[in-house]
């Protein structure tokens, strides 16, 4: 109304248009200022400029609504997971039916999952062999339809690399992050939008196949551009090849921001070695924050690194050096809320436990989510909606997988019956096996899980052990489940000893050329290495030694009677003598720090994917362990 009135007392032509023009710059204000006060319930860092904000706001913003509508898919999915099956497989059946591999299968004339499962066998790498090489040399639809643009490498720790072809890494990437960060954002509605996050991430060395795709491990999850600006860490910081200078850079900018909401990245020990890291680093840290300079000690391999970021430390910030000095004098227990207030949330793959140690020393009163059930073959299969500690449990991605399950007693068969998601019992343990859409059929990963419960109609499911790791001495299977667990409980027989990792091997692998050999081929035995903490009492040289006396007698026969008292057939084994007691060898503290140092040195594993061989299967790996036994 006061509009039109003023529209009504302007009679100039003039007049009227700068009312007009004077009430849009009035709307457009007060858009404005709606604007910034909806920013500012999205906890954006006081230090940050208006225009580092908007770009915040715009990639996190289109990576929320994504997330959401894939979220939204995934539930309709878990709502009937067996109709969301039978459309992906359809689907991927119908997409790479007119290739090489399809044509030799007839996959486009299956019409049902019944018939997939006649008419295809269970398969290993082994069958896709010639089928990758050909694609990686540039060939035309061998697998899929467009060309890969990316093939994960595996380690190859014990053997050979295999090449994983996917067909769009890119898309693959972004959608799995869109998810497990909308995910994270649903779980704590107190996260901002406009916090940033620690992405932990240490970049692989990569290269290039024949086709033009990308060769790279699992965790290569860093793309250029990709969540610009949403993290703590500048691009540049994204680049570093090596571990500890990544860490370095990652602690840097995480601490310079107060206001970080989210701490993520692919494993959860690589967080809990970057904070340990701190402990030994963090005056150099405060000086590099005060002054806008990164130490001499961190290398680069490529010059520009460093001044890009030095330039995005501004100058020095030394009232945030000053208040990270304060906290740091004080020790590092419970750290991260001291020197992260806002900050809501860890989120990654806890491969090695690392949680309940991690919470008690640095992260106490922050929550964990378990970022997810993955690798190389096919990125995310599981999602855990829950804080891990309400709920230890996944839900299968019912729509990015099609399923088929074996029966545990079954696994030792080549063909065995499979059953679906909807054939599960809650309790049971189950080896996956998995259809996705880059090529592989019925592909058995030698995972095994357990079912726990239902989420909507899907199943849930805990991660048990890989096949691969289980010990094998006759026929006792000895999973690694069971192992640590015997483990665990034969060192907590002893005061103040508590297990800080282990690894495994069988006599059969120690070379005749090892003074640890001995001509037992009738009666073979395990052979344990173990690396303990001392919970109270610091150990010094003399308790060490100590334990390594202990060692030979007390802890062997303690881990000979768990082992028995776990599994039943290595207790009849053991009583029959076809299998000889353990022998135990306690490490030099630090060893599976350096081990893991070793193997990204001298094999192709990188940092980000290492994990401790808990079953050691190489003769290097198991000298390096009998070098540094006390
Ligand atoms: C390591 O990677 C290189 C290049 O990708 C490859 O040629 C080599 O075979 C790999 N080594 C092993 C042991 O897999
Ligand atoms: C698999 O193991 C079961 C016992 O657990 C045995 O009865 C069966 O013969 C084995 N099958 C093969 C193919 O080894
Ligand atoms: C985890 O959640 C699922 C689905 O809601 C449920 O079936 C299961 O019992 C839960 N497990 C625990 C330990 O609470
Ligand atoms: C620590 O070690 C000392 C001597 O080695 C011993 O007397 C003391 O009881 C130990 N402390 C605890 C809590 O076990
Ligand atoms: C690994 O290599 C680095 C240098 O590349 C070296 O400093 C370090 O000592 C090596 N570590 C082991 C355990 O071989």
């Amino acid at each position: 109304m006061a509009a039109w009135s003023a529209y009504q007392t302007t009679s100039t032509p003039f007049g009227s248009w700068k009312s007009i023009w004077s009430g849009f710059l009035a709307a457009v204000a007060s858009c404005i200022s709606v604007l910034f006060l909806w920013i500012l319930t999205l906890r954006p860092s006081p230090q940050h400029g208006v225009i580092s904000v908007l770009r915040h706001l715009y990639f996190a913003g289109k990576s929320y609504t994504r997330g959401k509508y894939y979220l939204r898919k995934l539930k309709t999915a878990w709502k009937n997971p067996r109709y969301a099956q039978d459309q992906f497989l359809m689907r991927v059946l119908k997409e790479n039916g007119d290739t090489d591999y399809g044509r030799k299968f007839k996959l486009k004339n299956i019409v049902s999952a019944e018939e997939f499962r006649k008419r295809h066998s269970l398969t290993t790498y082994e069958d896709y062999k010639p089928y990758v090489e050909r694609v990686m040399a540039g060939e035309q639809c061998v697998m899929t339809q467009v060309m890969p643009n990316a093939f994960v490498q595996t380690s190859g720790t014990t053997g050979p690399s295999k090449y994983f072809p996917q067909r769009d890494q890119r898309y693959l990437l972004t959608r799995m992050m869109d998810v497990l960060y909308t995910n994270l954002h649903e779980l704590c509605p107190r996260l901002g939008l406009l916090q940033k996050k620690l992405f932990h991430y240490v970049q692989p060395v990569m290269s290039r196949a024949k086709n033009g795709g990308s060769i790279r491990s699992a965790f290569a999850l860093y793309e250029d551009g990709f969540m610009a600006s949403c993290y703590t860490t500048p691009p540049s910081g994204f680049r570093i090849h090596s571990y500890d200078d990544a860490n370095y850079i990652h602690l840097v900018f995480t601490l310079l921001d107060p206001n970080t909401g989210a701490l993520c990245g692919s494993f959860l020990g690589g967080i809990y070695t970057m904070m340990k890291q701190l402990e030994q680093c963090w005056e150099d840290i405060v000086y590099d924050i005060e002054h806008g300079t990164i130490t001499e000690k961190v290398k680069f391999d490529d010059a520009d690194i460093r001044s890009s970021l030095e330039q995005a430390l501004g100058g020095g910030h030394p009232e945030r050096a000053g208040e990270l000095r304060r906290q740091f004098e004080k020790g590092f227990n419970g750290i991260m809320k001291r020197v992260w207030p806002n900050l809501e949330v860890l989120s990654a793959v806890d491969n090695a436990g690392s949680w309940p140690d991690l919470k008690a020393k640095y992260a106490e009163g922050i929550p964990f989510v378990n970022l997810g059930y993955g690798n190389s073959e096919a990125m995310i299969l599981g999602v855990s909606p829950w804080f891990h500690e309400d709920n230890h449990s996944m839900v299968f991605c019912t729509n990015m997988a099609f399923f088929e399950f074996i029966r545990h007693e079954d696994s030792n068969e080549s063909q065995p019956k499979t059953l679906l998601i909807d054939e599960l019992e809650i309790g049971q343990e189950y080896e996956i096996v998995f259809t996705q859409e880059s090529g592989l059929y019925r592909y058995r990963l030698g995972d095994v899980i357990r079912i726990t419960g239902n989420h909507f109609n899907c199943p849930t499911f805990e991660f048990m052990y890989r096949m691969g790791l289980i010990m094998n001495l006759r026929y006792e299977k000895m999973n690694q489940v069971v192992l640590k667990a015997g483990l665990q409980s034969a060192v907590g027989q002893w005061n103040d000893m508590r297990l800080f990792e282990y690894a495994v091997a069988e006599s059969t692998l120690v070379p005749k050329s090892s003074p640890a050999f001995e001509e037992t081929e009738d009666m073979p035995y395990y052979v344990i290495f173990l690396e303990l903490d001392q919970t109270v009492n610091k150990s010094g040289n003399k308790e060490t030694s100590k334990t390594a006396e202990l060692a030979s007698n007390e802890i062997t026969s303690s881990i000979d009677v768990e082992l028995r008292g776990l599994n039943s057939i290595y207790e009849r084994l053991r009583r029959s003598g076809a299998i000889s007691h353990p022998r135990v060898h306690i490490l030099k503290p630090g060893t599976f720090e350096d081990l893991k140092q070793h193997v990204v040195n001298t094999t192709n594993t990188t940092a980000n994917q290492y994990k401790v061989p808990q079953r050691l299967r190489t003769v290097d790996t198991l000298n390096f362990m009998f070098d540094h036994a006390v």
